[in-house]
């Protein structure tokens, strides 16, 4: 028996790292996980290596509307949504700032801050009609201290 048995989960940036590791753990422990990414290989080869508990979505968090479909596979192929993590990140813009490229930094913003607002909101409005769920956003030292990745 699982500590989540039951539970259906939305991972955003489940292809790598801290989100794969959280999509594993969540399968592991008896929910049931919709994987999505931008990056539709490693995100369909994990969804594939966790079995029938989990799905892959493709989605770009930076997209107004794209996560919804993630959601929806949730509710169509496991029932429903309780958990919706938003996670995805990239290394920010590196070197000196004095020759930042704003195309970098507009993209760092978009997927940090846009894309964690737009998550939020999907997800509200999905658990707003079920009455209950969690949404859990993941952050960083970065956020709160320079130094520790990219000035953006
Ligand atoms: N690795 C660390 O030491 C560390 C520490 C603290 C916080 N974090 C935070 O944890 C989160 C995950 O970091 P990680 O280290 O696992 O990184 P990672 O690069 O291993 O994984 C990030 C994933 O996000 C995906 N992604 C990037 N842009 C996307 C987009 N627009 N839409 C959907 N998916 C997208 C990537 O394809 C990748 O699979 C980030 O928000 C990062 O800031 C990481």
């Amino acid at each position: 028996m699982g500590r989540i048995d039951g539970t259906r989960a939305v991972v955003t940036g489940a292809a790598s790292g801290i989100g794969a590791s959280m999509a594993r753990l969540f399968v592991d422990e008896g929910a049931t996980v919709v994987l999505s990414d931008i990056d539709d290989d490693r995100g369909r080869a994990l969804a594939t290596d966790l079995g029938t508990a989990a799905r892959y979505a493709h989605v770009d968090v930076t997209v107004e509307g794209a996560l919804e479909s993630a959601l929806e596979l949730s509710a169509s192929e496991f029932g429903g949504l309780d958990v919706v993590c938003n996670n995805p990140g990239n290394p920010g813009t590196t070197g000196s700032i004095l020759e930042a490229d704003m195309d970098s930094v507009d993209r760092t913003i978009a997927i940090h801050l846009r894309g964690v607002f737009l998550g939020i909101r999907a997800a509200a409005r999905a658990m707003v009609s079920n009455g209950s769920g969690s949404i859990i956003n993941t952050g960083s030292v970065a956020g709160i201290q320079a130094n520790y990745a990219g000035h953006d």
